[in-house]
């Protein structure tokens, strides 16, 4: 195990069914008979081209998680593997689009397993576990409201933000406004992807209209100085994946990526995988590629993970036993 490996980690974006291991799918695929072959390469990873591939590749391998006991197993799973790359605390991108279609009893019944989970990990691997339901931007906004409402019944405990994920390029985030209003109401912390495909005015929107005090990705802010001011000022926090963007063809390579440029600026930046298998890394090879392109070494780290902890979306007894371990190594 490596000096990077046990650096103590706070990951706050990371999607659970992108997280799945391909084996996983493969798997639950070969149990349930369903051909997944063409969502797989000739290695067994799995294969996209671009970004709406991507998308549509994500889907398909969502297909075979049909049961709470499929979401409870992959909760397990997950966090094995982030425990294993030192992180100890995570917040991950829960749908309930693909947890019962958006019904809300079934909802209940998918959450309660991957709560079950959750305290399993926390028990065996010493990983704490928090959820962000998200609605997912491409299936519009009055499947949104559905999602909202299935948060705002489930809010508190576990359940501790809302987010929004999918195609930036598709509607508006005013037209989320409603859902994220609703989230707000129920206590639920606010994050929606922004600033990934699309540009600064994208940031700017889900700020304005969206009210949420962290952005996904956010990197495209970059391109406009004063957004960035912004930013910094007010203390936006972005949940940069420098692997992910690089691997969607965002940037092409670390060293254009613009995380140290944004970090140098002031802004409020945290690391995450987003869905590691997807994007072949872990938290691991991510710190390592910062130690690689941007210098980045301990005491970089050690504040990455206070940013993190500050912008947790958890109540403040997990805040501080989360500090004392940090504390701690
Ligand atoms: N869902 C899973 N990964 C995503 C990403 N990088 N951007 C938008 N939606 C996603
Ligand atoms: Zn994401």
């Amino acid at each position: 195990m490596t000096e990077l490996t046990r650096q103590p980690k706070l990951e706050l974006h990371l999607h659970l069914e992108g997280a799945a291991p391909p084996a996983f799918i493969r798997d639950m695929a070969r149990k349930k008979s369903v051909d997944l072959s063409r969502i797989f390469e000739a290695q067994g990873n799995y294969a996209y081209r671009d970004f709406p591939d991507f998308l549509r590749v994500y889907e398909a391998a969502c297909t075979v998680l049909t049961t709470p006991q499929d979401f409870h197993d992959l909760v397990l799973a997950v966090l094995e593997q982030s425990a294993a790359h030192g992180v100890i605390y995570s917040e991950t991108f829960l749908s309930p689009d693909f947890c019962g279609g958006g019904d809300l009893l079934a909802w209940r019944d998918y959450l309660s397993a991957m709560d079950a989970a959750a305290e399993q990990a926390k028990a065996r691997f010493g990983i704490t576990l928090r959820g962000c339901v998200t609605c997912i931007r491409h299936f519009g906004p009055e499947n949104a409201r559905q999602i909202a409402l299935c948060a705002q019944e489930t809010a508190g405990g576990f359940i501790t933000g809302f987010g929004i994920a999918g195609d930036e390029s598709q509607f508006h985030p005013q037209d989320f406004a409603y859902a994220f209003d609703a989230a707000r109401e129920a206590g639920l912390g606010l994050t929606a992807h922004a600033g990934e495909w699309g540009g600064p005015d994208s940031v700017r929107a889900a700020l304005e209209h969206l009210g949420v005090s962290r952005i996904g990705h956010g990197v495209r802010a970059i391109e406009d100085s004063t957004l960035v001011d912004y930013l910094a000022r007010a203390g936006v926090v972005l949940e940069v994946c420098p692997g992910s963007n690089v691997a969607l063809g965002l940037y092409p390579d670390w060293t254009s990526h613009p995380v140290n440029k944004l970090r140098r600026a002031g802004v409020a930046v945290t690391i995450s995988t987003d869905d590691p298998p997807f994007f072949h890394t872990t938290m691991t090879q991510e710190y390592q590629r910062l130690t690689q392109a941007f210098d980045w070494g301990e005491n970089d780290f050690a504040a990455i993970a206070q940013t993190a902890l500050a912008a947790a979306f958890c109540d403040a007894d997990t805040r501080a036993e989360i500090a004392k371990t940090l504390e701690a190594t």
